[in-house]
């Protein structure tokens, strides 16, 4: 099943979030209104808001309260992309130059804290808000947290397989979790159907983010993005753990990521290493136990057009290239 057909399937609440997210950025703040049109007119896959939609429908039906939450999953995701593109002054997403680098830092921020709190506005509306705001906070927290973590670790090349998956949890997974557990709860789903929508979706998530670590490695310049950006920013990610792993080079090469502001040259002898260890291909076997984890936690839920739909998502994951 492509996007495309997925975005069928879900029919008219599909443009009606679409509607939903426009509405809820309209600001009488001339600079504001133009800089969220031009997000919104170059905007991304929408996963996240796709898996809150497919989880509720799996789950029975969507509702009111889905549609808020999937439209906030997305401005969430878009306030943290803005962040993210500040915090590691990168200069080209979705193809395009960031707000960052159009607007500065600042406004970029602000930007995004307008999203955010703009999402924060659509949870106050649900019927169900008790049962998720909790959740909602804590991917807030995580966010942030995962975000200083990766900073902290790339000031020292010191970055862990422990620390590696507390960072992809907190500033990818947790999200994805949220999606899913929101969209779950607005359909009135019991506890075991819950439970099955957060395995599902974080390991989605974990799966998405290894999949964007090896694209770092391994992308073939489709990705909207520039590749080989992860290494120049001293983040540590898992093809190089996997390269690293019972390695007597692992010192040296930490050493070498270390050093790489004032030796850039050093990243090319990394990646090297990380080809000539098949760190790549580690990494996609982790990949493919996520990949499977999630599957599998589909099982809970009757099959219908909604769980191969989610089952499509994270395949996709193995295959995409952008
Ligand atoms: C990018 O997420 C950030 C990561 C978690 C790797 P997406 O690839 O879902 O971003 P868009 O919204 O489709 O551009
Ligand atoms: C993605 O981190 C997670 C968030 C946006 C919070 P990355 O830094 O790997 O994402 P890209 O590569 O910039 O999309
Ligand atoms: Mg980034
Ligand atoms: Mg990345």
């Amino acid at each position: 099943m492509s996007r495309e057909e997925i975005t069928v399937l879900l029919g008219k609440d599909w443009s009606a979030l679409q509607t939903l997210i426009a509405d809820t950025l309209i600001s009488d703040i001339g600079l504001l209104n133009l800089v969220n049109a031009e997000i919104l007119s170059h905007g991304g896959k929408m996963l996240r808001p796709m898996v809150t939609m497919l989880v509720a429908q799996a789950c029975g039906g969507i509702g009111e309260d889905t549609r808020l939450y999937a439209a906030a999953t997305e401005l969430l995701h878009n306030a943290t992309l803005l962040h993210d593109d500040v915090a590691d002054e990168s200069d080209v997403r979705r193809g395009r130059p960031t707000m960052r680098s159009r607007l500065g830092p600042s406004r970029a921020v602000l930007v995004g804290d307008f999203w955010l709190a703009r999402a924060v506005d659509l949870l106050l509306k649900a019927s169900t808000r008790d049962l998720v705001t909790g959740i909602f906070s804590k991917t807030l927290s995580d966010l942030a947290e995962g975000e200083m973590l990766q900073l902290e670790k790339a000031g020292s090349a010191g970055t862990t397989e422990q620390d590696y998956y507390r960072i992809i949890y907190c500033k990818t997974a947790s999200l994805f979790e949220t999606a899913g557990v929101s969209g779950a709860v607005s359909a009135g789903a019991p506890k075991e159907l819950v439970d099955a929508a957060r395995e599902y979706s974080s390991a989605l998530g974990l799966a998405f983010q290894i999949k964007d670590d090896i694209l770092d490695y391994a992308g073939d310049g489709e990705l909207g993005k520039p590749v080989g950006i992860d290494l120049r920013e001293k983040k540590i990610t898992l093809p190089l753990l996997c390269a690293m792993k019972d390695s007597p080079r692992e010192a040296e090469i930490r050493k070498s990521v270390l050093e790489i502001d004032a030796h850039p040259e050093n990243c090319e002898e990394i990646r090297k290493f990380v080809a000539e260890r098949a760190g790549v291909e580690a990494a996609g076997v982790i990949l493919e136990s996520f990949v499977d984890k999630a599957v599998k936690a589909l099982e809970a839920f009757p099959q219908s057009r909604y769980t191969e739909a989610l089952a499509e998502i994270v395949r996709y994951n193995t295959v995409r290239n952008k």
